[in-house]
C-alpha cells in the first residue's frame, strides 16, 4: 500500500527527491514514544535546516491531497474565507516550512507571508514562492509588530514545542493579532506525549515532536484572551497517519461571539 508523507509527522518522511508523486514510505529511523530531554527551538531549526530540501522534495511546496485530507483542506479554505473578510489584511503562516500554507492562502487573494526558525526552510520557500515574503523568526519571537496581522496559521509548527512551553507561544500570537484577528492551529492530538525520532527526515539528527492535548491547547488560548470558535479532531485517515489530527480556530477580541 502506498504511504504518503505527513508534513507533521517526521516518521513518514523520506529523503527522496520529489516529483509530486506520492511514494511508498519505509521507516528510515527508529521511532520511540518516550519522554526524553526535548529538543530546543534551535535544535528543531538545525534539523529542519539540514532536512529542508528533503522535506520539500517529499511533502512538496504546496498543500495537496497527498499530504492533507479533505477536512484539513476544507478548514484551510474556510480560514482563507474568514480572513478574506478584511480585504488586504495580512496573514502570517508561522512555522511555514516551504511555504505551503502561505501559498494556499495567496492564491485565494489573501496577503500571506511566512515565518520560520529555519533559514534552510526559508530558502526553499522563497525559491518555490518568489512572490511571497518569508522572514526568520520564532513562535515566541515573531518579526511582527503588535496587532499587525489579521490571521495566523500554525500548521504543524507547534509540534516541537513541549506542552509546558506553549504559554509564551499563545501570548506571542495574541500580541501580533489584530483585535478581531483569527488563528488556525493544526497538530497531532494526544495527551502531550513526546515522540522521539532518530535520523529525522533522513538527517543524522534526532527530533522530538509532541502530540498536544486539544483541551490543553484550548485552555492555553483562552488564558491569552483568544476565543475558540471551532475545534475539529479527526481520526487518522491517510495511510501514513499514526495519531488523531487536531485543528483549532480561535479569534481575538473582547467578546466570544462569531463575527
Ligand atoms: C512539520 S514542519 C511544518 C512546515 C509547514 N507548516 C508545512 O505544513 O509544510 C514544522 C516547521 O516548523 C518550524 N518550526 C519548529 N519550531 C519552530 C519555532 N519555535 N519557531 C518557528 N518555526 C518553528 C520548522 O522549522 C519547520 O519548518
Amino acid at each position: 500500500m502506498a504511504v504518503f508523507p505527513d508534513p507533521g509527522n517526521p516518521q513518514t518522511m523520506t529523503h527522496l527527491p520529489g516529483d509530486g508523486t506520492p511514494r511508498a514510505w519505509h521507516p528510515p529511523y527508529d521511532l520511540r514514544v518516550t519522554d526524553p530531554d526535548h529538543a530546543s527551538d534551535a535544535d528543531a531549526g538545525a534539523v529542519y535546516d539540514a532536512a529542508a530540501e528533503a522535506y520539500a522534495g517529499t511533502v512538496g511546496t504546496d498543500i495537496s491531497p497527498a499530504t492533507e485530507a479533505a477536512v484539513d483542506r476544507a478548514l484551510l479554505a474556510a480560514f482563507a474565507e474568514i480572513v478574506g473578510r478584511c480585504p488586504g489584511a495580512r496573514v502570517a503562516d508561522v512555522g511555514c516550512g516551504p511555504g505551503r500554507v502561505a501559498a494556499f492562502l495567496a492564491v485565494r487573494s489573501v496577503d500571506a507571508m511566512g515565518v520560520d526558525v529555519s533559514p534552510g526552510m526559508l530558502a526553499v520557500a522563497r525559491r518555490a514562492h518568489p512572490g511571497i515574503t518569508f522572514e526568520e523568526g520564532r513562535l515566541t519571537a515573531l518579526p511582527l509588530a503588535d496587532h499587525s496581522v489579521a490571521g495566523v496559521v500554525c500548521w504543524y509548527s507547534i509540534i516541537h514545542t513541549p506542552p509546558d512551553e506553549l504559554g509564551p507561544v499563545w501570548a506571542e500570537l495574541a500580541r501580533v493579532l489584530t483585535p478581531d484577528g483569527h488563528l488556525l492551529v493544526a497538530f497531532q492530538a494526544g495527551v502531550g506525549e513526546a515522540v522521539h525520532r532518530t535520523e529525522a527526515y533522513g538527517t543524522k539528527a534526532g527530533l522530538t515532536s509532541y502530540r498536544h492535548s486539544p483541551d490543553a491547547v484550548v485552555r492555553g488560548l483562552s488564558e491569552q484572551g483568544l476565543h475558540v470558535q471551532a475545534r475539529t479532531v479527526r481520526e487518522p485517515e491517510l495511510a501514513h497517519e499514526t495519531a488523531k489530527q487536531a485543528f483549532i480556530v480561535a479569534r481575538s477580541g473582547s467578546s466570544p461571539g462569531l463575527r
